[in-house]
């Protein structure tokens, strides 16, 4: 059994706070209206400018870069033609050193998205595996036949809508994707495919990476005999996908081994490579927990989806991290995300089922729950100024043509909503681009003039500076890193209260979801001598007793040596 984490034993990965960029949407570097890495080089020293209290820069610790190979982009990166390259809508290798360089000049890590359950259609392995049943890479994809009588090989599904087999001409066979038709799954039974995939891996470890957020994967390992997958009682979901029990392509036990072997090259490798995977798909709780591995040999951080689930309700976000606590196993650490790109913004959820309607409130307590559970918190571009989905882009400016394909009515809707370009200022694309002639990828939310970073950079209580702050009291303080966790109260309604702990120092935080409530703490906690290090109602720094009530909407955070 590992050691528990301590000051000492943390890894960054542990303490740090990660940022997703999404590379199409973030800045825009050489002015066609689509991101690119160059746009991310010229604003690194926004995400973390190497001062520990700037005030103009919010002080993340790593990058994870949504896909950035070459791609046709039907599922905007999620496609790969090349692994070994930049697609030419983000630049060139050259480029990527650049960035790199750049950001660990700054002390900032950049993790790449391994997209390897399956690759793009055009890939030039998938290319020669659909010319014949018998050429070198007939067998690096799922190819079948129907049996006899049969329409398709069996009820397997697309997880973005219908059957998950196309028909291949040239092959008179059908080829299995978990996700869209042009998205053909790779045979991981294949050793080739295997020795192909960890020779990427190690392209881009060799060239410095910090490490890899695996997608999809849970989905590489497939039954051998395709064995049909059996319904769900009752289950009516419009995506059919949803009205499966998926035994047989995903979540099998080969799988493990696959990212075992994975996780075993990074280890071969200097400066604590970390290694992040996407567990969810229909998956539960405790199917994400297993691929920690059974000697904490597979994932270091799988990403799970207990607060994008969780209505902003109390007692069930308690509730999640309880789970979370009692089923993290020794060794292995959690980490915590509200937003990605695949899933409206949190602000977009949860206003409307909030207690509360106040959205720089939300946002706020949001963070604060992000920032101060224990675990590795993700956090998603524009999140930290308030961005909400955009929930008007005209059907003809949609690009998420991975799901917006189907005519059937069948699939999730589109992800757009959550993809705008960032805002960094109120010119007319948001200084996203800039000039007359450009026009952005998606539109730019209306919202932009009042909601951008060089606003929020200049008023003190914007939801950035909230977030700044917050960043800067988690890596001052111990306690948030590596502290326990415990709540006050059993099953919380209308605020949260819970401790972070060590041997020395403990720090109470306090999230008041509503109006005025009595502030009911557990009576081993002395009301005494709290100092105040972040708070929507306290100033920083100061000595307080804790109150009788939670101001209204108020988020505490306070500290107390032992
Ligand atoms: C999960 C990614 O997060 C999503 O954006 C993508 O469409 C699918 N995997 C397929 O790669």
């Amino acid at each position: 059994m590992m050691k528990p984490t301590t000051e000492s034993t943390q890894r960054w990965w542990e303490s740090g706070v990660i940022y997703q960029i999404y590379p199409l949407t973030f800045a825009d570097g050489n002015q066609d209206g689509v991101g690119d890495l160059r746009g991310i080089i010229e604003r690194l020293d926004y995400l973390n400018d190497g001062q520990p209290d700037s005030e103009t820069s919010l002080g993340i610790d790593a990058i994870w870069l949504s896909p950035i190979n070459k791609s046709p982009m039907i599922d905007n990166g999620y496609d790969i033609t090349d692994y070994q390259d930049i697609c030419p809508t983000f630049g060139t290798l050259a480029d990527f050193d650049e960035l790199l360089a750049k950001a660990h000049q700054r002390g900032i890590k950049i993790i790449l998205d391994l997209v390897v359950n399956h690759t793009s259609n055009q890939h030039p392995w998938f290319l020669e595996s659909a010319q014949s049943p018998d050429n070198p890479k007939a067998n690096w994809y799922l190819w079948q036949t129907p049996f006899e009588g049969q329409a398709l090989p069996n009820n397997w599904q697309s997880y973005f809508g219908g059957t998950g087999w196309t028909y291949g001409a040239e092959r008179d066979q059908f080829y299995y994707h978990t996700f869209n038709e042009n998205q053909p799954d790779l045979n991981w039974q294949n050793p080739e495919v295997r020795t192909a995939i960890y020779n990427i891996v190690r392209f881009w470890l060799d060239r410095g990476v910090d490490g890899f957020r695996l997608d999809a994967s849970s989905a590489y390992s497939k039954d051998p005999f395709f064995r049909e997958n059996p319904l769900k009682y009752g289950a009516t979901d419009k995506n059919a996908y949803n009205n499966y029990h998926h035994l047989y392509e995903k979540n099998l036990p080969d799988n493990h081994q696959i990212i075992r072997e994975i996780r075993a090259i990074l280890d071969e490798y200097e400066g604590d490579r970390v290694l992040i995977g996407e567990t969810f798909i229909d998956s539960r709780l405790y199917d994400s927990v297993i691929f920690y591995g059974i000697n904490n040999d597979e994932l270091h951080l799988p990403i799970t989806f207990e607060f994008p689930f969780s209505p902003w309700y109390p007692g069930y976000l308690q509730r999640e991290i309880e789970n979370k606590e009692t089923t993290t196993p020794p060794g292995a650490w959690p980490s915590y995300f509200l937003d990605n790109h695949d899933i409206p913004r949190h602000l977009s959820r949860w206003i409307e089922c909030s207690l509360c309607v106040d959205s720089v409130a939300i946002a706020k307590a949001a963070a604060t729950l992000l920032l101060t559970v224990r675990g590795t918190p993700f956090l998603y571009y524009g999140q930290e100024l308030g961005m909400v989905d955009h929930t008007d882009i005209p059907e003809d400016q949609l690009q998420d043509r991975a799901v917006v394909k189907s005519e059937t009515g069948e699939t999730p809707p589109p992800r757009d909503g959550a993809r705008t370009p960032m805002q960094w200022d109120d010119s007319p694309h948001a200084g996203f681009s800039f000039g007359e002639a450009v026009k952005p990828w998606l539109p730019v939310h209306p919202n932009y003039t009042e909601m951008n970073v060089q606003q929020a950079l200049q008023d003190p209580d914007s939801i950035w500076n909230f977030y700044r702050q917050l960043l800067q009291v988690r890596k001052q303080n111990g306690a948030l890193r590596y502290g326990d966790w415990r709540s006050l109260i059993y099953y919380p309604h209308e605020h949260l209260a819970y401790v972070r702990e060590t041997a020395t120092e403990i720090v109470l935080v306090a999230i008041n979801f509503f109006y005025e409530q009595p502030f009911k703490l557990d009576a081993a906690i002395e009301r005494e001598g709290w100092t105040v290090l972040l708070s929507t109602y306290y100033e920083a720094s100061k000595v307080i007793d804790l109150a009788e009530n939670l101001q209204p909407f108020e988020v505490s955070i306070l500290q107390k040596c032992r």
